[in-house]
């Protein structure tokens, strides 16, 4: 449902109000730094950004979510955070951040910003402090600090992994220069665990999501979501330890770390600090858990009101898959009545052409990497489908800067990687971070203003990009471009897309997926290797490829006018 009815203030005439924006919002996730250069240093910026906003609205995009962009060292391309009430100078300053933000509204896009909770950079002052200061000190009582095991202390105090690859536990000097304690970080030595337990730390958080609301932020981004509280008691994983480390999800519940039932108190409180708030401030968690209820808890009654569903990041391109990743999701969020959300891509995982257009449900970069060429116009076709299809869902979705490109994965030679997690994991994400094409018909496709040399622009570009450009596309009306454009504009108009559920049409045809939504939207989806029948007359709205005589090819997606009810 996307209206509500509340009571008109004259008590008598029911007036229907909007429900809230991020139910059904099209949320572009901008990678700051990839975006758009706007002082030539060759790294994307909040002025580059706000250069391009237009591009953004002209898209029709209702929000965009920015990733970190706070004071860091930039180990982990800034979810290494070392103040969180200040813009790191590669991406501008606080008047930056305050004007985009006005610029933003101006346009009507909301703005969602990332937080990083679980841990803070090492360079942070409070882990600063925290070395120079004695153990069992309140400064180290902010982070996970434990004496090791063995005779000397010179064994980790548990057997819990770095999700970077290697042990979560990195020794310390004492101040008088000596080995000492042992400091917890689930990501890079650089991103130190903080300590949920402590009172100042959610204190201090608290007061930063009040620094960034008051600046008008829309929203949050909620970075590793599900792993801020640990058992205090710090139990070994035994069994669990090797096979958690380099999976992707958590694949075990009851665990010492992730997805801890008393998270709920922390996003509980967030949840209030958010409500005080005018305009619908919302929070999107990234919560990696075994299952779409576990999920759906971050977003029951008084919690969070949304997170990221990432089944389809797994989904091989089948239709049978598919569907029940539908499905899983659409149950557990309505039982706590929360809107889910949809994502193919985002800034950790390769992009879906790539994706599709390898063997059908390659995830991690290594497997990449040993697996054969990409077949990039298969890959192609499919991501066009899939993006008729997550727009189509009830909902709300996400778009990875460059997906309405149709942009691929280009990992970066040795020399030029910038991923910390592939010193210790062998893996780079590198290859979904590659700065866009703008124009142009060579790198760096006017990435930066004032231009720069090919060679300066942080991740190289592909020559074969010259035909994705932005200023390319918008003159094809084939283009993958057009294609989003298109399908957002009809999604804001159709009255059936965005919030709501859908109808599953029977009898299923084989590798087809088939639904329809009320008022008068049918979505066609063939995953099957042979072209199938639309509905005999049926009027097609859009398509990801040409429609002839009334067969839909397959890899290809359609939206069409369904035959409405009529009226009683
Ligand atoms: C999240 C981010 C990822 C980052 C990690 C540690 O998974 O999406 O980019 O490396 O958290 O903060
Ligand atoms: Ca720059």
């Amino acid at each position: 449902m996307t209206d509500m009815q509340v009571t008109g203030a004259t008590g008598s005439e029911p007036v229907h109000r909007r429900a809230a924006w991020w139910r059904d919002a099209v949320v572009y996730q901008v990678y700051i730094r990839s975006f758009a250069d706007g002082n030539g240093d060759g790294i994307g910026d909040i002025a580059g950004l706000r250069t391009r906003l237009r591009y953004l609205a002209d898209l029709g995009v209702d929000a965009i979510w920015v990733n970190p962009w706070y004071r860091s060292p930039m180990v982990d391309g800034g979810y290494d955070v070392a103040d969180y009430r200040a813009i790191d100078e590669l991406f501008g300053d606080l008047d930056d951040a305050d004007a985009l933000i006005a610029d933003c509204h101006a346009l009507g896009i909301r703005v969602i910003a990332d937080i990083v909770p679980n841990h803070t950079s090492a360079m942070h002052r409070w882990f600063q402090d925290a070395l120079r200061a004695a153990p069992g000190s309140p400064e180290r009582a902010r982070y996970w600090f434990r004496r090791g095991r063995g005779l000397e202390g010179e064994l980790p105090p548990n057997d819990w992994r770095s999700r970077f690859g290697g042990s979560a536990w990195t020794r310390v000097n004492d101040p008088d220069g000596r080995p000492g304690e042992w400091y917890l970080h689930l990501f890079d030595a650089q991103q130190p665990d903080l300590n949920w337990e402590n009172s100042e730390v959610r204190l201090e958080f608290e007061a930063i999501l009040r620094f960034w609301l008051d600046r008008g932020i829309d929203g949050l981004r909620i970075d590793v979501a599900h792993g801020l509280i640990k058992d205090p008691s710090l139990p070994d994983l035994g069994e669990r330890a090797a096979s958690e480390e380099l999976q992707a999800p958590p694949n075990t519940i009851d665990h010492p770390h992730w997805d801890r039932d008393e998270l709920a108190g922390i996003y509980r409180r967030w949840r209030q600090i958010a409500d005080e708030y005018p305009g619908d401030r919302m929070f999107v968690a990234e919560a990696w858990v075994t299952s779409s209820d576990r999920l759906a808890r971050y977003l029951d009654d008084g919690l969070l009101h949304t997170a990221f569903n990432f089944h389809f990041l797994t989904c091989k391109w089948s239709a049978q898959e598919f569907r029940g990743a539908i499905d899983t999701t659409l149950n557990s969020h309505s039982l706590v009545g929360a809107p889910p959300t949809w994502v193919l891509a985002n800034h950790d995982e390769p992009r879906y052409v790539t994706r599709m257009g390898r063997s059908d449900r390659i995830r991690q970069a290594e497997e990449h990497a040993q697996s054969p060429g990409v077949d990039l116009a298969l890959g192609t076709r499919r991501a066009r489908a899939a993006a008729l299809l997550l727009l189509a869902l009830p909902g709300s979705a996400y778009v990875y800067q460059g997906e309405e490109l149709g942009l691929w994965d280009v990992e970066p030679g040795v020399g030029q990687i910038q991923d910390p997690a592939f010193a210790r994991t062998g893996r780079t994400r590198d290859g979904c971070r590659i700065p866009l094409p703008w124009s142009g018909d060579r790198a760096p496709f006017a990435f930066s203003q004032p231009p720069v040399a090919a060679d300066d622009v942080w991740l190289p570009q592909p020559a074969a990009w010259s035909d994705l450009t932005v200023s390319a596309q918008l003159t094809s009306q084939h283009s993958m471009l057009a294609l989003y454009r298109a399908a957002l504009e009809l999604r804001r108009q159709h009255p059936a897309l965005g919030d709501g559920t859908l109808d599953w049409c029977e009898p299923h045809r084989p590798g087809v997926l088939e639904f329809t939504r009320a008022p008068g939207f049918r979505c066609v989806v063939n995953l099957s290797g042979d072209p199938i029948e639309l509905p005999a007359g049926a009027n097609v709205l859009l398509s990801s490829v040409a429609v002839a005589g009334g067969l839909l090819p397959p890899d290809a997606a359609a939206w069409l006018e369904a035959q409405r009810q009529s009226p009683v």
